[in-house]
């Protein structure tokens, strides 16, 4: 059973303030980042990736002390709750760490195993995007739709590059080639939290990317989704956060794009 409609209302404006509360921890720290460890080789966290992270759990502990938790910088808590938070406590880490204001909080609800609610909070831009399961999806408040667009020839797509690119196989380079030459042109913001929700408000027409955790997709699935938007693997198969490839659009340019991403016989290099 999906969660009623009220309930799922209250768990976004529960989810909306804390949001913005973790927005406001990482807007007074953006230019005062003095601790950068490194995860991996090119993969960064900083203490308000840490602060944010401490911020939106104890919030989720307080008022909802059953549900469980995963969150990227201190993994998953299994307390066999039909209630699980996916949070990213700041999609864009590396933005933030050279000062582009270009990042977001993340924060997801699966019930009974289906994203169910998300929230996306922008703070540089002071934009909240939400949605929950048939209630549509909202920016500061205000129903999105995802573009018009038709022709992937006219269309403004984003995708970005796992922190393992250097060292594996399928890495994206290859795909991001193929689709410069079919599309108006091709953005890497290096928020996919973000590139999600801007699907979803129609200011990019679609978004791809390999190699994404739980926690960048959670929140933007349900927004692009509610928004009118379409989300798959690459290859058009039903998607899960928990799948290595992911393609969403405004549902339109769903084919074309999947043509250019999943190469059949036949298929023509432009
Ligand atoms: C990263 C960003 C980036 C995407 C990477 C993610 P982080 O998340 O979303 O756009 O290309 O795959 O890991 O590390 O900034 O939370
Ligand atoms: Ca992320
Ligand atoms: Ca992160």
């Amino acid at each position: 059973m999906p969660l009623s409609k009220t309930e799922s209302a209250l768990l976004i404006s529960f989810a909306g303030d804390i949001a913005r509360g973790a927005g406001e921890i990482l807007k007074d720290g953006f230019s005062k980042v003095r601790h950068v460890k490194m995860k991996g080789q090119i993969d960064p966290v900083t203490e308000f990736d840490v602060r944010s992270e401490k911020f939106i759990k104890s919030a989720i502990h307080r008022e909802f002390p059953e549900h469980d938790i995963l969150a990227e910088e201190s993994g998953g808590e299994d307390k066999k709750s039909p209630y699980r938070w996916i949070i990213d406590p700041l999609d864009g880490t590396v933005n933030y760490a050279h000062e582009i204001p270009v990042y977001c909080v993340s924060i997801g609800l699966e019930y009974e195993g289906e994203c169910a609610v998300g929230v996306v909070h922008d703070p540089e831009r002071n934009e909240l995007f939400t949605a929950g399961r048939n209630l549509g999806a909202r920016l500061n408040g205000k129903k999105i739709v995802v573009s018009p667009e038709t022709k992937l020839d006219g269309a403004i797509l984003a995708t970005g590059f796992a922190y393992d690119v250097r060292t594996v196989r399928k890495n994206n380079l290859g795909l991001f080639g193929r689709m410069v030459k079919n599309a108006q042109a091709v953005r890497r913001f290096g928020s996919a939290a973000l590139d999600l929700c801007w699907t979803a408000c129609g200011r990019f027409d679609g978004f791809w990317e390999l190699g994404l955790h739980p926690w960048d997709a959670a929140a933007g699935l349900v927004i692009v989704e509610e928004a009118g938007g379409k989300v798959t693997q690459l290859d058009g198969s039903p998607y899960s956060i928990y799948n290595f490839g992911i393609l969403a659009s405004n549902t339109r340019l769903h084919r074309q794009m999947r043509k250019v991403l999943v190469q059949r016989k036949g298929f023509k290099e432009r």
